[in-house]
């Protein structure tokens, strides 16, 4: 990164400060501070965890770096309900801590951002509490305190339940689009509009580089709080489904972007689902509110039942055509961020590899083609050593609200309790949310003492500490997948190249060109089985393979073994 200072006057700017899109082309990662590196011996991932492993982060190419949430709160669900906005939970450590590890990022090169939860704040924080010992008073205005003698309506929250609560000693109720425990806020309040800026341009002030702002298309709500059609015994219906009818959201989030965001040239990136094409060009067109928004699309594959005991797997053939319907649809108009999971998600490996088997060469073969597809792609921690989703034995193994209610609703639904189990084992939030595995040692080399949520029956072999001594490791080639972004001959076309599909018609080859001031072809045989595949002219350059040998220059002719995955430059 470019850290030349330029002297303006009084004021010393650093160069990328000032120049615009600063972002594009570079390579993100994802720590769940939780399960990232306990320093202390407590058995929960710190600050000063993270700040021990800017060295390891900065190997791996890592130029922007995202905290999930760290703020002060109850973590009824783990930091996303926050109760001060301007603190540091204890369990992380300290502001001073905070501020160590934005400066330590900033000597490498790497720029944090933090998560911005503003859709809802936690029951703790004091503006609720306010709000609830005045509920008429200005306070209740922060959040939606509903006049009505039963439930306004029939959303159903996120996490299972209406989302109206009463609020005691009134005949009023509040609305939680999430858990209880997380309040909406009222973002037609300009006062509450004008805390939440505040709380953002103090954070930029400290040197953040910018958020990945959660929930974000909640905040907009039908005002009139109407009751929807519901084909379920319950008679309720997903709150998801009433942002069709809910207020437009383009005045908030211009606003927002205006007094805080863009007097910063800060990196945004949106959790946004099921946008249109209108909202598209808002979102992340030339003057776009946001720098980016992920592309959740792949993980909404297989998602049309009516919950986790009803989805079904992606296979390679529609993990391939949503994400070149992705770029078909976005490239022209903004910059895509890129996962194959999160922290509310399974693992990648264990969802994605449709026919198996997983290992280390299917694993290669995933993170080629997301690290390498157009966009921001985004790391999530462990998926660099390929880290699968977990043992979980029992319905106490289990943190998650989201996954505890999803399990109930499979019991509900008729399943048996070994059935509902599979089910939430399967798609488990918590199954990317175990500490992250630096060694083989009982603690996974992530604490010395405790460790939070760890599972029955973690895989010793898959961690960091083997990897790093074998150059054919899962984490030396994700080194080698990021070192392709500053590559002197193929770097400019990775990171910011068009992207154009290859070879669409042949089943299970997932391949892109990569056109830059370079033409690069990047093929994987994304199943169990062999291909023959005919290049258009010979290989003037294998840049990267994810098995040993097989090819040299001049072939034009592969047999592709399973899962094999190649980046190539061909003889013009
Ligand atoms: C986002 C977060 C998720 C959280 C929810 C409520 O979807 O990614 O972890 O539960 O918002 O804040």
């Amino acid at each position: 990164m470019e850290t030349e200072m330029i002297c303006l006057g009084l004021f010393h700017l650093r160069r990328q400060d000032m120049e615009k899109d600063w972002w594009k082309g570079k390579v993100a990662y994802q720590i769940y501070p939780k399960s990232f590196k306990d320093s202390n011996g407590d058995g929960v991932g710190d600050l000063k965890g993270i700040t021990k492993k800017l060295d390891y982060l900065q190997n791996l190419g890592i130029d922007i770096l995202w905290l999930s949430p760290i703020y002060k709160s109850p973590f009824i669900d783990q930091g996303y309900d926050i109760s001060d906005y301007y603190a540091i939970d204890p369990i992380f450590g300290t502001m001073e801590d905070m501020e160590e590890l934005i400066a330590e990022g900033k000597k490498r090169g790497i720029s944090i951002i933090m998560d911005l939860v503003v859709n809802h704040c936690s029951s703790h924080h004091e503006w609720f509490q306010k709000a609830l010992s005045d509920p008429d008073g200005p306070y209740a205005d922060y959040f939606y305190f509903i006049e009505s003698d039963k439930e306004p309506n029939n959303w159903e929250s996120y996490f299972g339940g209406s989302v109206w609560e009463p609020v005691p000693g009134t005949n009023k109720y509040y609305l939680h689009s999430y858990h209880k425990d997380q309040p909406d806020l009222n973002w037609q309040n300009p006062v509450l509009r004008e805390e939440i800026y505040k709380m953002i341009n103090w954070w930029l002030d400290k040197g953040i580089a910018g958020f990945r702002i959660d929930a974000i298309i909640n905040i907009k709500k039908d005002l009139e709080w109407r009751s929807l059609p519901s084909d379920r015994e319950n008679g309720l219906v997903p709150v998801l489904e009433s942002l069709v009818n809910a207020q437009s959201i383009e005045p908030f989030l211009q606003e927002l972007n205006e007094r805080t965001f863009a007097k910063y040239n800060a990196f945004t990136v949106g959790e946004v689902f099921n946008e249109t094409d209108e909202e598209l060009h808002f979102f992340i067109g030339k003057d776009g509110v946001f720098s980016s928004i992920f592309d959740f699309k792949q993980t909404c594959l297989g998602q049309e039942g009516k919950g986790w005991f009803d989805h079904t797997l992606p296979t390679a053939e529609e993990l391939k055509e949503s994400i070149f319907q992705a770029h078909e649809r976005a490239d022209r108009i903004g910059v895509l961020s890129t996962i194959i999971e999160n922290h509310d998600e399974p693992r990648g490996v264990s969802h994605y590899i449709a026919e198996g088997p997983v290992n280390d060469t299917s694993k290669k073969a995933l993170g080629t083609i997301q690290v390498l597809r157009k966009g921001i792609p985004f790391i999530y921690q462990g998926q660099e050593i390929g880290m699968e989703n977990q043992v979980f034995e029992s319905v106490e193994d289990f943190d998650d609200i989201a996954t505890i209610n999803g399990y109930h609703v499979a019991k509900e639904a008729g399943l048996s309790e070994e059935e509902a189990l599979a089910a939430i084992a399967n798609y488990s939030r918590d199954n990317a949310r175990t500490p992250m595995q630096w060694s083989a040692e009982p603690g996974l080399g992530f604490s010395d003492g405790p460790a939070w949520l760890i599972s029955p029956k973690p895989d010793y072999s898959i961690n960091v500490e083997d990897q790093e001594k074998d150059p054919d490791s899962i984490l030396n080639y994700y080194r080698q997948l990021t070192a392709l972004y500053r590559h002197p001959l193929y770097g400019n076309t990775i990171r910011f190249g068009d992207m154009i599909p290859a070879y669409r018609d042949r089943e299970n080859i997932i391949a892109f060109e990569r056109r830059g001031d370079k033409r690069i072809l990047v093929i994987s045989n994304f199943q169990n089985r062999q291909a023959t595949l005919e290049l258009p002219a010979p290989i003037k350059t294998l840049v990267l393979n994810n098995t040993a040998g097989l090819f040299q220059e001049g072939d034009q002719v592969l047999e592709l073994v399973p899962y094999q995955s190649i980046v190539l430059e061909l003889v013009e």
